[in-house]
């Protein structure tokens, strides 16, 4: 089978179209045939060693990829969910725990859109800021895979003024077609003021959090008391600075949360009530999954060079079954 690998950390580029055998599935696992593999940011900071949950911990050669679409061999149409590694192949091995048939009204793009980034949009908000109706939340890169489906999803689960932010007019204008109630410029110089400027004057109660540096510090002095901020991503490369507890969460009794979704693939049953509910709620249209392009297998690197160079909207996907060089 073909797969893209990886032998040596390094850019995008170090991804190589390579032929290799075909997985075997180990005991409890399941080998899929893949018709097409998502893209998370994650995968641009894998392939660099530089993915914190991860870091000095891979091994090589290496091939990313936490989902895919493809056929079981039995012939379901399903969505499987890889540990971390392995999706951008013609064939991949995953626990059959982690694999979940899709309805017929939901496209390859859509079930690869509400996969990871779905499971992460619907657990900050739930489960990690849990927020409540009428609250006003923050969503960052909210053009991007998860914060596109965070816009929505906020505003499917009642809350109040719903924020996104992003670093482009273009993708401002499509966070506002998503539902959000008003879009702001994602740059950390002066982002406290129009967040407080974007909620009517007002601190917010939730703000989502997946850039670091500066953005973290303006984010944090945006969120009300009582407020939670959460924690999800460090998309900058600049780990936050250390936080005055006391004097900045403590005092004003507000939170911060961390947030790693495979954590919550423990519990393999609740991954699958989410997905039921994320795939009902995009076949019956409440949920409009993004699809920002389909990119052949091998053209990976220049995908994942799209992504980090902040030029990408919605869900990346990549086309493998479809695809011959
Ligand atoms: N903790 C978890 O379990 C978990 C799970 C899934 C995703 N995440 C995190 O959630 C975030 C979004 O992931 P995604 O896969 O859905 O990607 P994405 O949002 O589709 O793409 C990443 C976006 O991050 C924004 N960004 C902000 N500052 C950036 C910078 N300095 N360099 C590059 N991009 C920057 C860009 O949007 P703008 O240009 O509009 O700012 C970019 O489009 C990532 O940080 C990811 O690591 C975490």
């Amino acid at each position: 089978m073909r797969a893209m690998q990886i032998t040596t950390f390094g850019g995008p580029e170090a991804l190589q179209l390579t032929e290799m055998p075909s997985p075997v599935a180990g005991p409890g696992q399941v080998v899929v045939d893949v018709d097409s593999a998502g893209i998370n940011y994650a995968d641009t900071l894998i392939v660099e060693d530089a993915y914190p949950p991860a870091r000095g911990m891979l091994p090589l050669p290496l091939i990313p990829g936490t989902e895919v679409v493809g056929r079981t061999p039995d012939g379901r149409r399903v969505l499987a969910l890889t540990e971390l590694l392995g999706g951008y192949a013609e064939r991949t091995a995953v626990i059959s725990a982690m694999v979940h048939e899709i309805p017929g009204e939901v496209s390859d793009s859509q079930a690869l859109a509400v996969a990871v980034q779905g499971l992460t949009a619907w657990h900050l908000l739930r489960s990690a800021a849990r927020v409540t109706a009428g609250e006003s939340v923050v969503v960052p890169a909210a053009a991007g895979g998860t914060g596109s489906l965070a816009v929505q999803l906020a505003k499917q689960m009642g809350a109040g003024r719903v924020i996104g932010m992003a670093s482009s007019e273009e993708k401002r204008k499509l966070v506002l077609s998503l539902g959000a109630d008003a879009a702001v410029d994602s740059d950390p110089d002066g982002l406290t003021e129009r967040l407080v400027e974007a909620n009517g004057g007002e601190l917010v109660d939730v703000v989502l959090e997946a850039t670091g540096g500066q953005t973290f510090d303006a984010s944090l002095e945006a969120v009300a008391p009582l407020g939670r901020l959460v924690v999800y991503g460090v998309a900058s490369g600049i780990p936050p600075q250390p936080v005055d507890v006391l004097g900045r969460v403590a005092s004003r009794a507000r939170s911060i949360i961390g947030f790693y979704l495979p954590v919550y693939f423990e519990d393999p049953v609740g991954v699958h009530k989410v997905l039921d509910e994320l795939f009902a709620m995009t076949a019956d249209g409440r949920l409009e999954p993004q699809c920002g392009g389909v990119y052949p297998l091998a053209d990976a690197p220049r995908a994942l060079a799209d992504l980090r160079a902040r030029g990408s909207h919605g869900k990346l996907v990549l086309d493998v079954s479809g695809w011959s060089d």
